[in-house]
């Protein structure tokens, strides 16, 4: 495909270390991109734990990643096959990083510096949409799940975020008097951690959601969630979106 692929061991490692700190650990042709990264091999041993839970032929599909960073899922899409990646994020550190690992593979991925918000703009729908570690480091979580839902996925929705608080599985009632308030107090049920200032050194760190939290979020955009391979990944697939009515007052959820 590219007639000027980077071959050369020094020549990658030169670039690797231009193009500033990486947070995807990716084999550049033997070179390690982020050998010394603060959670270990990230993210290959977390894609390990959930490889298995996304089709290994993609052939004839198109995906989208969202938040794609160095581009190590994409360039995953892209190996088993995938007619189209497209690969957006909005720092365009990260986008040149995503952008050089896919020369060196040489893989043809569409990289795009774009907002989640912006995703309409794309107009175009996905067959599989990764929204990988993006969603904590939101202001506005819920809209950016309902304009995926309504702008881009098609089918196959793979979710991943960082979660904090119970892992208990909530099951709602389909509605709670005013009165009730305990119910507040169960650790199972859905809450998001608001982080005012850092967590981690890092400001864009916004909301973490536990677990049940993350489950009702994906439900009420309208994704039906398929599986659960990894504590923090969801493998879903497009629903019906649930929210019929959002006047007050009215009834706006349906499961039906
Ligand atoms: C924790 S990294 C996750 C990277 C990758 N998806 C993964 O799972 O390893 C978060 C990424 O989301 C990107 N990001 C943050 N806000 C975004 C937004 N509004 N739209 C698109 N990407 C965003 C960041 O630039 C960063 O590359």
């Amino acid at each position: 495909m590219n007639s000027d692929l980077i071959t050369s061991a020094e020549e990658i490692q030169h670039r690797v270390r231009q193009l500033g700190k990486w947070f995807h650990n990716i084999n550049l042709r033997g070179i390690q991109t982020a050998p010394e990264h603060f959670l270990g091999d990230y993210p290959t041993f977390k894609w390990r734990q959930f490889e298995r839970s996304i089709p290994s032929d993609l052939s004839g599909k198109s995906v989208l990643d969202i938040g794609c960073n160095g581009g190590f899922y994409s360039i995953e899409m892209k190996k088993r096959g995938a007619d189209r990646v497209v690969a957006i994020d909005m720092d365009d550190e990260y986008l040149s990083q995503a952008r050089f690992a896919a020369e060196v593979l040489d893989l043809d991925i569409e990289f795009h510096n774009l907002s989640v918000y912006d995703v309409a703009e794309l107009n175009e729908k996905f067959d599989v949409v990764l929204f990988m570690g993006v969603l904590y480091h939101l202001r506005h979580p819920l809209l950016a799940l309902d304009l995926i839902r309504e702008y881009v996925a098609d089918d196959l929705f793979i979710f991943q975020s960082l979660q904090r608080g119970s892992s208990e599985v909530f099951d709602p009632k389909p509605n709670y008097p005013f009165s009730e308030r305990d119910i507040f107090e169960e650790p199972g049920f859905p809450k998001m951690f608001f982080i005012e200032n850092k967590y981690s050194d890092d400001p864009t760190n916004w909301w973490f959601p536990n677990r049940a939290c993350v489950e009702a979020m994906l439900r009420s955009s309208g994704f039906t969630i398929k599986s659960h391979p990894e504590e923090e990944v969801f493998v879903c697939t497009v629903a019906e979106t649930p929210i019929k009515h959002v006047i007050p007052g009215k009834e706006r959820l349906s499961y039906d």
